[in-house]
Formats: C-alpha cells, sequence, structure tokens
C-alpha cells in the first residue's frame, strides 16, 4: 500500500493492515479430560465494530478451571460455546476503535470475551458468566494484568466467600484445597488476615512451601500421604471449622470426615468432576440442587472489594502470584497443564503487550 494512504488510513483505525485475528475455537466435545485435537486455532480478518459496538485488542486471558463444563455438549453449553464457536475466556484489553457511547479509544476493560487477540463487544458482558458487563479496569489499584486475577472475579471469589459466608472467627481452623491455585492461594492469606488458623491442602512439597511462606500454619501434600483423613485430623487437632472446598471428590470427603458440629463449607467449586463422565456416557454437570458459593452474587458489592484488596496489597498483608503463558498459540497448552497441577498462583495468558506507560 502507498505510504501516504497507509499513513491517512492510520488515524481511523491503529490496526496495521497485515494484523490477523486469531482465535481458538472448539473442534469437538471432549469426552473426560480434554486433549489439544479438541480445539482448532484459526486465523481470519480483524472484524470492524458496527455502531454500538466496540473492538478490544484482548492483551490478557483468564485461563479457568470452570472453562472445561462449557466444552461439553449439554444443551446449555453448546450454546454458550458452539462447535467452531470461540472459546469463553474473561480478558484485560484495550479498546483501539469504539462506535460505543459508553467506552472510548485506549480505556483498559475487564469483560469475557473468548481466547482471541481481537474482540467485538457492546460492553453487556456474559448473560452466565459475566453479568457485571464490561468494566473500566481502575489503572490507580494495581497492574491492569490483576484484572484477571487478584483483582477481578478470582480475587473477589476469594474475598467475599471468605468474609460474607465463612466468617472465620480469630483461633478457629480452616482447611482450603487446592490451596496453592489462583483462589486458593488468596484464601488462605484472607483467612489469616481474619486470625483463623489455616491448613493448606496441595499436590506437590514445592507448592506446600510456598503456601507455607504465604501462612499456612499446616501443609498436607494429599498425593504423598497414605490416608489423607487421618492427615487432616493430625494438622487439625482441635477440628475443622470451616472447610474452603475448590475441588470436590474425595478431598473434601476426608475434609468433611473431620468437620466439628456446626462447622461451615463455602464449595467454590469441584474441579475434581469438572472433566467426568456419568455412568451413561454423558457429562458431568452442575449440581444445580446443591448450594454453590457463586461470585455474581456480589456484583454490587464488587467495587469494594477490589479496594479492600488493592488496599492489603499495598500495604504488604496480600500477595499474588501470575503464573504467565506467553502467546495465545499457547492458551490451550496452559489450561491442560494447569489441570495437572502446573500452575503456582493465578495462570493467565499474555495474548499481546500492555498499552505503552501502563503497568
Ligand atoms: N463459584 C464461583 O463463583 C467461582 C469463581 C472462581 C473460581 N471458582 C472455582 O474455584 C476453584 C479454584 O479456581 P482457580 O481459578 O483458583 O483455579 P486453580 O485452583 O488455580 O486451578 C488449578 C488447580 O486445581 C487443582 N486441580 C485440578 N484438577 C484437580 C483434581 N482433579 N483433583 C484435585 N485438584 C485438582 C490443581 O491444584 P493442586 O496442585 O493443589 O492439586 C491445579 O493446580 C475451581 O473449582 C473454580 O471453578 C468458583
Amino acid at each position: 500500500m502507498d505510504k501516504e494512504v497507509s499513513d491517512v488510513l492510520k488515524q481511523f483505525s491503529p490496526i496495521p493492515a497485515s494484523e490477523r485475528h486469531q482465535r481458538w475455537l472448539l473442534k469437538r466435545h471432549p469426552i473426560g479430560d480434554p486433549s489439544v485435537d479438541d480445539f482448532l486455532f484459526v486465523e481470519d480478518v480483524v472484524p470492524m465494530p458496527p455502531p454500538g459496538a466496540m473492538l478490544v485488542r484482548c492483551i490478557w486471558l483468564s485461563l479457568d478451571p470452570f472453562q472445561r463444563l462449557t466444552w461439553n455438549a449439554t444443551p446449555r453449553n453448546a450454546e454458550i460455546v458452539p462447535l467452531y464457536g470461540t472459546l469463553l475466556g474473561d480478558i484485560v484489553g484495550e479498546v483501539v476503535l469504539s462506535n460505543h457511547p459508553g467506552f472510548a479509544r485506549g480505556d483498559i476493560i475487564n469483560e469475557v470475551l473468548g481466547w482471541q487477540n481481537y474482540a467485538l463487544s457492546e460492553g453487556r458482558g456474559h448473560y452466565i458468566h459475566n453479568r457485571a458487563g464490561a468494566r473500566k479496569v481502575d489503572t490507580a489499584l494495581g497492574p491492569i494484568s490483576t484484572a484477571c486475577g487478584v483483582l477481578g472475579r478470582t480475587g473477589l471469589t476469594a474475598y467475599f466467600s471468605i468474609t460474607r459466608e465463612l466468617v472465620p472467627k480469630p483461633g478457629e481452623t480452616m482447611v482450603v484445597s487446592t490451596a496453592a491455585g489462583a483462589v486458593g492461594s488468596l484464601a488462605v492469606q484472607i483467612a489469616k488476615i481474619m486470625g483463623a488458623r489455616v491448613v493448606g491442602l496441595t499436590s506437590t512439597e514445592e507448592k506446600c512451601d510456598w503456601i507455607t511462606e504465604l501462612g499456612c500454619d499446616a501443609t498436607i501434600n494429599y498425593k504423598t500421604v497414605n490416608n489423607l483423613g487421618t492427615a487432616i485430623a493430625r494438622a487439625a487437632p482441635q477440628g475443622v471449622d470451616m472447610y474452603y472446598d475448590n475441588v470436590g471428590g474425595p478431598i473434601a470427603d476426608a475434609v468433611l470426615g473431620n468437620m466439628n458440629a456446626g462447622g461451615r463449607v463455602t464449595r467454590v467449586g469441584v474441579s475434581a468432576n469438572y472433566s467426568q463422565v456419568n455412568d451413561d456416557g454423558t457429562p458431568w454437570t452442575w449440581p444445580g440442587n446443591q448450594p454453590m458459593f457463586i461470585i455474581h452474587d456480589y456484583i454490587r458489592d464488587y467495587p469494594d472489594g477490589l479496594v479492600q484488596l488493592s488496599n492489603w496489597i499495598k500495604d504488604g498483608r496480600l500477595t499474588y502470584r501470575e503464573d504467565v503463558i506467553d502467546g495465545l498459540e499457547n492458551a490451550v497448552a496452559g489450561w491442560l497443564d494447569m489441570m495437572t497441577g502446573g500452575n503456582r498462583g493465578k495462570r493467565i495468558v499474555r495474548i499481546g503487550p500492555n498499552p505503552d506507560g501502563i503497568a
């Protein structure tokens, strides 16, 4: 293209002419544990925003265990991610073109936009996975990547489930499963801030060492103990007052066998079930008849929660670890590795660079 013409076009669109739209699609519904062959990485033309929409350059992608459920062939999930549809995921990105009255070029937003490097958004959020809609990221609170983690739904989950649902009293014992994960590593520290005694469960000695640094009073490597129930009884000699359940399955059974009378449980997630297949070959589905913590119940309180989490970080009372995978093309491998315990803290994918001057 003639340089003069190219320079004129740049004033209207900051997207280089050579740029391609890259995304991960669901190629087939996994049965049981997914594999890389269930997905397809494709490239096409970067879309332009119609009236009322904006084009977002995706910078950070959150990898989450629950995403597994959206790859199942159940009617609800097939609607969220149809075959050959873009995978669903929480994004931090930069608005690069806007025909939306509420967002301007240069805004940094957090929104469920999918596993892709550019996305169109009407700012409405997702009817199941982000009822709060697109939110502008407050760069004064922390680096923008944290809007996918400690200063996003991950941190808010740990914060509200502990401060509003479990509400530890000083000296009570809390057991946290998946304690070195994104939510778990924050849950450990928030429970300590509230004065609880914390027992953390995870899968390697190195992770046990890390959660000890975060404040765990005792740790258990659930992969190496002979009897998890006995190990929990030893680590919690006064019994378990609260269970922070990130995983479900046999780990939850072992903790629940050690609960004190009147003990409290917050069932935040059931990662052990997400890839399970029922006896009739159908995928496991979310147990609608059982009480679960749901972060969307606290949408109105998100701003307060974010300020509190940010203040704790600034005061040095809360630390967080980002476990970064570089490149959208490596996102599926990063997700599969996370579900076999490969992550420490919050696993996110760096899709592209932060805008100049923004941390
Ligand atoms: N209810 C809500 O609103 C809400 C919001 C956010 C997250 N969640 C849920 O909270 C839980 C934690 O989420 P997260 O984002 O912090 O992820 P995460 O804990 O960082 O997820 C990865 C970790 O899960 C553990 N894991 C995976 N499969 C497992 C299995 N079959 N058995 C035992 N452990 C397994 C592994 O830790 P180890 O190495 O320790 O085994 C792995 O490192 C998930 O269940 C998620 O769905 C719920």
